[in-house]
C-alpha cells in the first residue's frame, strides 16, 4: 500500500489528467496516473474516436506512455473518474495492467473512495489472472521476443 500522501498525490495526477480526456461522445472523461518502481509519475486520459470502438481509456494510454518511456514495472495507477466515487478500471485495462505487476510484488489501484483514496490490489480486481508466469510455465522452447516483462 502506499502512504496516505503518496495515495493523494497519485489521485490528484489522476484528476489532472482527464482533464486533457478527449471524450466528446461519452462526455466521459478518465484520468490515470501511474506510478512507476523507480517512483515516477506517468499519466493519460481517455482518447475517444468517431469510430467509436476505437476509443482508448486513461489507463492503457497511461501504460503506454510509461512503457515507452522505458518504465516496465508499476508500482500503483490511480483512476479519477466522474462516476466518483466508485468508478475502477474496465476488465481490459485490469488485464493490460496485470502484465505489468512488478516481479515478486503487488500492484495498487487507487481509487476515489467515498472519504478520499482507496487502495485495492490489482489481484482483487482481476482474480486467478492470467500473466507472463502461465506462458512460460506452459513452454519449455521460449521465443527470444517473449521476455523482459516484470512479471516473469
Ligand atoms: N474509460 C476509461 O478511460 N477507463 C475506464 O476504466 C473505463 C472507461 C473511458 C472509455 C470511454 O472513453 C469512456 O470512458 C466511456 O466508456
Amino acid at each position: 500500500m502506499l502512504d496516505e500522501t503518496a495515495a493523494t498525490a497519485l489521485l490528484a495526477a489522476a484528476r489532472d489528467a482527464a482533464r486533457a480526456a478527449y471524450a466528446p461522445y461519452s462526455g466521459f472523461a478518465v484520468g490515470a496516473a501511474i506510478l512507476t518502481a523507480d517512483g515516477t509519475t506517468v499519466t493519460g486520459c481517455n482518447i475517444e474516436n468517431a469510430s467509436y470502438p476505437l476509443a482508448m481509456c486513461a489507463e492503457r494510454v497511461a501504460v503506454g506512455t510509461a512503457l515507452a518511456a522505458g518504465h516496465r514495472a508499476i508500482q500503483a495507477i490511480a483512476v479519477a473518474t466522474p462516476a466518483a466515487p466508485g468508478g475502477t478500471p474496465c476488465g481490459a485495462c485490469r488485464q493490460v495492467l496485470n502484465e505489468f505487476v512488478p516481479r515478486g510484488g503487488t500492484m495498487i489501484v487507487v481509487l476515489e473512495g467515498s472519504q478520499g483514496p482507496e487502495q485495492v490490489p490489482l489481484a482483487s480486481l482481476l482474480p486467478r489472472s492470467f500473466g507472463p508466469a502461465d506462458l512460460d510455465r506452459a513452454s519449455e522452447g521460449e521465443p527470444a521476443n517473449r521476455q523482459d516483462s516484470p512479471g516473469r
